[in-house]
């Protein structure tokens, strides 16, 4: 944890937890926080006792955006040769399952950041918006392909035309949130639903992950080809014995993660 400026790590069990820590900032998404994400992420992924990855930032802001101060002298060409939001890529990639936990703000590079998670866990609190075209640009982490992915194409249209907010109700009734908790249960509830799928099997998981983020991008017969063979590779697994054994011996299963 001493190892990132930006950023507060800790395992609670077999959950990762990454907390944007730039209170002076609303957690606002520089290179640094990019380079410390994308570093304590990619150290779950590798750790096989980690079965789920929770992001948070705080009660009034889960994340205000990519960093307007940093970007605003840059030209075109150096956004693009320096490839400015480029390594949250490999956040978009780690393999276990992340849940993102969102209190007050999520907007632009902070709402990008929570639709690159697995499930949005939102505060009542929560406010998602993609305001870059007040600033004069539009969404640059990703949040015109994947905002129209979550919440179809006339709803994802018009948030990032007007650049308005949405509330949590709204959010989930979107389909952009998973689910609508009190501010106050927000971080409880993360962690047990973090806990639960860190039970599971880890092969298991990754599977299913690979499988719905192939569901964004392949067309329905190839995603079911897919489907068909990573659900077959699962039988090659010591967990798909286990876990089919204890359900027919009417006991919990004990997954090895193999
Ligand atoms: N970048 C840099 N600094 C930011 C920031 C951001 N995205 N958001 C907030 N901050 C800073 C403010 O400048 C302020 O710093 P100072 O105290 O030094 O002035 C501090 O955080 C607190 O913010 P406010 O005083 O503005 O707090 P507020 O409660 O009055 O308003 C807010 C909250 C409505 C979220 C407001 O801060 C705001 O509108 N922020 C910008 C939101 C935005 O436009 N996000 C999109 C950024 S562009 C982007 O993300 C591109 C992309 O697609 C990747």
């Amino acid at each position: 944890s001493d190892a990132y400026e930006t950023i507060l790590v800790e395992t609670r069990g077999r959950v990762g937890w990454i907390t944007l820590n730039r209170p002076e900032a609303l957690n606002a998404l520089n290179s640094q926080v990019c380079r410390d994400v994308v570093a304590a992420a990619s150290a779950f992924d590798a750790d096989e006792g980690i079965g789920a990855i929770v992001v948070t930032g705080s009660e009034k802001a889960f994340a205000a955006g990519a960093d307007i101060k940093e970007m605003e002298s840059k030209s075109g060409l150096e956004m693009l040769m320096g490839d400015h939001f480029g390594g949250w890529a490999q956040f978009a990639a780690v393999r276990t399952p992340v849940i993102a936990a969102v209190s007050g703000y999520a907007l632009g590079g902070g709402c990008e950041l929570a639709m690159m998670c697995d499930i949005i866990l939102a505060a009542d609190t929560a406010k998602f918006g993609q305001p870059e075209i007040n600033l004069g640009v539009i969404p640059g982490m990703g949040g015109s392909q994947r905002l129209i992915r979550a919440v179809g194409y006339y709803k994802a249209a018009e948030l990032i035309l007007t650049g308005r907010m949405m509330d949590a109700a709204e959010a989930e009734r979107s389909g952009l949130a998973s689910r609508v908790v009190p501010a106050a249960d927000l971080l409880a509830e993360a962690q047990k639903t973090a806990e639960t799928i860190a039970s599971k099997s880890l092969p298991s998981l990754y599977a299913a992950k690979a499988v719905l983020d192939a569901a964004q991008e392949t067309s329905l017969s190839e995603g079911l080809r897919l489907e068909r063979h990573v659900f077959a590779s699962l039988f090659d697994t010591a967990d798909q014995k286990e876990g089919m054994a204890a359900f027919r011996e009417k006991r919990a299963p004990e997954f090895q993660g193999r």
